[in-house]
């Protein structure tokens, strides 16, 4: 919010009369400046000479200035990085549209490096006819593009007995929202003609993990993509290229990577991700399975332990995400004093189905502690559990689906913390 000109002014002080309670903070924000910085007095050093020629860069990198903009592991929580997971760093993104650098990896064997020339798709099991396409084939389908999230069903499962990693990046982070363009699972079902027996369908990647699931046939033949495009590239090698099944709204690890085959079958296969992985154990013993949706959940991503207030008292912009599996977010609430009163939150963006959402809450910190949540609604009534409401339930041996309310600390100096209030 730097000085502007006439229509900027008067819509900025029209912004602090709406959204701020106690107003005349942010007039100050930049007025100081004004009086001499030397920032803007001076010539600065990329001004006295010609900048990069075009093809410097053939394929764009961010800025230099933005290099801690990453994403990052945490060592201790898995054995070897090749069955392991890196975060997304959220604290630093805006909008709902994750860049392709930026979205997690989780692999159980690594990112396999898959010549398309040489991939194939292969349909089989309960159909008319068996086909195998090469990607040039799966090309000439008619393609559609949507945006979905994908969040691993283990997204905060290391805060089910407590606050533990301090940052969204590491709480929340292992989800990301892309732009895929693919063609609709039903097509290439369709075009093999799939037996009336057959109801379950067992994608299956070409990594050395060789991932299957077992996915029933209504989702298959509804939502899911065939996907060889991320926001309008070709998939990353981390993502799955050159081909990836794309499951709206369900855990992650159904979402098949270097996707090679889809048998259709007439029951579950029970194969290891589906009995002794992602299935959740409850407090008596019994553990639950096919928890397939990703229940609505929403993270504030600044201020957040990695993303401090640095600038004091004042107008204080909070930003958060939201996302449900069940459809949109019409609204998210925000608390900056640990529930004891909340706000709607400022959503700004596309709401669509099955994606993640941006809100704000612009605020006047008066610097003293916050105890920041938020609270999202999705679009069936459903509202986002606090993480007591969870753990009775639940109780504290599942590692999966923690879509509960997170808290940060943030006190006088803007430090924030990951704690929780019960
Ligand atoms: N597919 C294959 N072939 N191999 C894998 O290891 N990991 C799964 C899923 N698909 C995996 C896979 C898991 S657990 C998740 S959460 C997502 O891919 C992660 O997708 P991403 O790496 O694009 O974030
Ligand atoms: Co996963």
């Amino acid at each position: 919010m730097s000085a502007s000109g006439k229509n900027g002014t008067a819509s900025r002080r029209a912004f602090l009369r709406g959204a701020l309670a106690a107003g005349g903070a942010v007039a100050g924000v930049g007025a100081a400046r004004a009086a001499g910085d030397p920032a803007i007095t001076q010539i600065q050093p990329w001004m006295q000479e010609l900048g990069d020629g075009v093809d410097v860069a053939p394929y764009g990198q961010p800025s230099e200035h933005e290099s801690h903009v990453i994403r990052r592991t945490v060592e201790w929580l898995t054995a070897d990085p090749v069955s392991s997971i890196n975060f997304t760093p959220l604290h630093e993104l805006d909008g709902i549209i994750t860049p392709n650098g930026l979205c997690f990896e989780r692999h159980h064997g690594g990112a396999a490096h898959v010549d398309p020339a040489e991939h194939r798709l292969m349909i089989n099991g309960l159909v008319d006819t068996q086909l195998v396409f090469t990607m040039e084939d799966i090309m000439r389908f008619p393609r559609e593009n949507h945006v979905y999230f994908l969040e691993c069903a283990a997204n905060s499962g290391m805060e089910w007995r407590g606050a533990q990693l301090n940052g969204c990046q590491f709480t929340h982070g292992m989800i990301h929202n892309v732009m895929y363009t693919g063609v609709p699972l039903r097509l290439l079902l369709n075009e093999a003609g799939v037996k009336t027996e057959g109801k379950w369908i067992l994608p299956e990647g070409a990594d050395a993990s060789g991932m299957t699931r077992s996915i029933p046939m209504e989702k298959a033949l509804d939502d899911c993509l065939v996907a060889f495009k991320m926001n309008g590239e070709a998939l990353r090698v981390e993502q799955g290229y050159p081909l990836r099944l794309v499951v709206p709204g369900w855990e992650g690890n159904m979402w098949i990577k270097w996707l090679r085959r889809i048998e259709v079958g007439d029951e579950p296969w029970h194969h290891r991700e589906e009995t002794s992985k992602y299935t959740d154990l409850f407090a008596d013993g019994r553990a639950r399975r096919f928890t397939w949706e990703m229940d609505a959940k929403s993270v504030i991503t600044s201020p957040s332990p990695q993303a401090p207030i640095t600038h004091g008292p004042g107008p204080l912009v909070i930003k958060g995400l939201a996302w449900s599996g069940r459809g949109t977010i019409p609204r998210v609430d925000v608390t900056i004093d640990g529930g004891k009163t909340w706000q709607q939150a400022r959503m700004s963006g596309p709401s669509l189905d099955k994606s993640m959402h941006a809100f704000y809450l612009d605020i006047n910190w008066d610097g003293r502690p916050l105890y920041l949540q938020s609270r999202a609604h999705d679009s069936t009534g459903y509202v986002q559990p606090t993480k007591e409401a969870l753990r009775e339930i639940r109780g504290v041996n599942s590692i999966y689906h923690n879509n509960g309310i997170q808290t940060w600390y943030v006190n006088e100096q803007g430090v924030a913390e990951n704690v929780e209030v019960s």
